[in-house]
């Protein structure tokens, strides 16, 4: 029995487990039925229980079984729920957790819109994943699509919202297994929904201070320790370009170390988020288009942080930091101007010519920080160019690396992590042909490519300028920063892309 709070922004959900189906006493039961109207085996015995209600639906047409599809049946008093929605799975042996997830989430929402508080949920059977694994996507799905943002609404008006999520077997060790995936899709929901909160925030409301305060909240209840280098301390130390971009911003930049212990000796996994709390552009102005949404540029941060949270809730036995560069990209009398010269952290100078590829000079000083940690690999998220999601659409982040053995080898674990949780990867190339893109005439390197093509790549090289001693990976998710629409497990707004994929590569981290 598993009862915590997982939600942000919103009332309680919990999730919970309990008995037989037939003898559940919320207000909506949830079965899967799969390709050619077949029913589930938890739909089958439902079946029995409202007198074949449900193989009538499947025999009229009215239920394909197609994924996606969804039938509600009103129960009668057959059973103590009032209603059960029938939804299509497809293929039972082509069921995967990502259709568990959709699956899943399509169904809590449609029940929760139609004003169910208690809703149980028996799509775990007959399927080729194991029962824990089941579990896991379908609280997973659920408490992710079930996610809200509307922070600052004042309506009076009470909002529909579940208040439990129960998954229904007749069989205790079943119940056993969905437990512990639940609880497990749990805190990877939370560290997703957590990512969300922070870029759904806005503006005015989380500059960089207020971000670092919302990374102390997660570092205490996740049991890390956080620790916030302010403008003095970045002076101190030689942050120059993080201080760079900020100084046109009457909010300081700060750099955020999160900090989970795990194994203290080995070599740490070190997670850098690019934490733009708004870019507009500096004085190579957006338009007034281009910056609506640029609160989202801190989608990276944003990652990094909820996946810290999962990580420290977890416990795992692995060393993993997060690194946050946080700034306000502002036009200014004290802005930086494209022309000027910046000294970074790693000591090579850079010729910012627009204030605009302002995310690239902030990474440059937390990618040489990261190397301070010895680490065994460095993972970078940046909404870093919109050349990344010409190119890749919103489907999947653009995914970078050295083209040596020790990256391949980093690069294949962050696909595994990718696989698993949906959070997709596709790597474009990071060839050294790139790197004549951002020589300068007057420093070592400049921040923006000299032919003006491949916008993503030359991103990308000029953050490997700044890498030096580990494997590393970079992910630009500028496209993935963003959902219109609610659909599956996705609600309209921030999508807290990565937070997922860094939970799993962590989990794995070291096995
Ligand atoms: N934050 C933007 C990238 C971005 C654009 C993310 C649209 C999400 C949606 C980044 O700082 C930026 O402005 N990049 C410039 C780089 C250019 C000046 C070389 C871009 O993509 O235009
Ligand atoms: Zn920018
Ligand atoms: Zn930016």
């Amino acid at each position: 029995m598993t009862q915590t709070d997982v939600r942000q922004g919103g009332p309680e959900t919990v999730v919970d487990v309990s008995s037989d189906l037939a003898l559940y006493k919320g207000d909506g039961i949830v079965v899967g039925v799969f390709a050619d109207g077949e029913l589930s085996p938890t739909a089958r015995s439902l079946d029995a229980a409202v007198g074949g209600m449900l193989t009538a639906v499947c025999e009229t047409g009215d239920m394909s079984g197609k994924k996606g599809a969804q039938a509600v049946v009103y129960t009668h008093g057959k059973i103590p729920a009032p209603r059960v929605l029938m939804v299509g799975l497809g293929r039972a042996k082509n069921v995967d957790a990502e259709r568990l997830r959709c699956a899943a989430g399509d169904a809590a929402r449609k029940l929760r819109d139609s004003g169910c508080r208690g809703v149980g949920m028996g799509l775990h059977a007959g399927l080729s994943l194991s029962t824990t694994d089941a579990g896991e996507a379908i609280a997973e799905g659920v408490l992710l699509a079930l996610y809200r943002s509307d922070l600052h609404h004042t309506r009076s008006t009470e909002r529909k919202e579940l208040d439990t999520l129960t998954l229904l077997d007749a069989d205790a060790a079943a119940r056993d297994r969905l437990s512990t995936g639940a609880q497990l899709g749990e805190i990877i929901a939370a560290a997703a929904n957590t990512a969300r909160d922070l870029a759904n925030e806005a503006p005015n409301y989380l500059p960089p201070l207020a971000l670092a305060d919302r990374a102390r909240d997660v570092a205490e209840t996740a049991g890390l320790t956080c620790r916030v280098l302010e403008t003095e301390d970045l002076k101190a130390e030689g942050f120059n370009t993080l201080l760079g971009v900020g100084q046109g911003s009457v909010n300081p930049p700060v750099f955020i170390i999160l900090e989970h212990e795990g194994d203290a000796d080995e070599a740490p996994l070190v997670l850098v988020g690019k934490g733009i709390c708004f870019d507009s552009g500096g004085l190579s102005l957006k338009s007034g288009a281009g910056m609506m949404g640029m609160k989202h540029d801190m989608a990276g941060a944003a990652a990094v942080i909820g996946a810290m949270g999962a990580i420290g809730s977890l416990d795992l036995p692995r060393r993993v930091i997060g690194l946050v560069a946080a700034a306000e990209n502002m036009p200014s009398a004290t802005a930086q101007r494209p022309n000027d010269i910046v000294y970074s952290l790693s000591g090579k100078t850079i010729e910012v010519r627009n204030t605009d590829a302002e995310g690239r000079l902030v990474l440059a000083d937390a990618l040489a920080y990261a190397a301070r940690y010895e680490p065994a690999g460095v993972i970078d998220l940046a909404t870093l160019t919109g050349a990344c999601m010409t190119a890749l659409g919103k489907h999947t982040c653009g995914m970078f690396g050295k083209h040596d053995r020790d990256t391949d080898a980093l690069i294949a674990r962050v696909q595994a992590a990718a696989d698993a949780t949906h959070e997709r990867v596709w790597r474009l190339p990071l060839w050294d042909d790139y790197d004549d893109e951002i020589k300068s005439d007057i420093a070592d390197v400049q921040n923006i490519g000299s032919s003006g093509l491949g916008g993503a790549i030359v991103g990308a090289a000029f953050l490997k300028a700044f890498v030096d001693g580990y494997p590393w990976v970079h992910l630009d998710i500028a496209g993935l920063m963003t959902s219109s629409k609610n659909k599956g497990y996705a609600v309209k707004g921030a999508t807290g892309f990565g937070a997922r994929l860094l939970t799993e590569l962590a989990r794995n981290w070291g096995v």
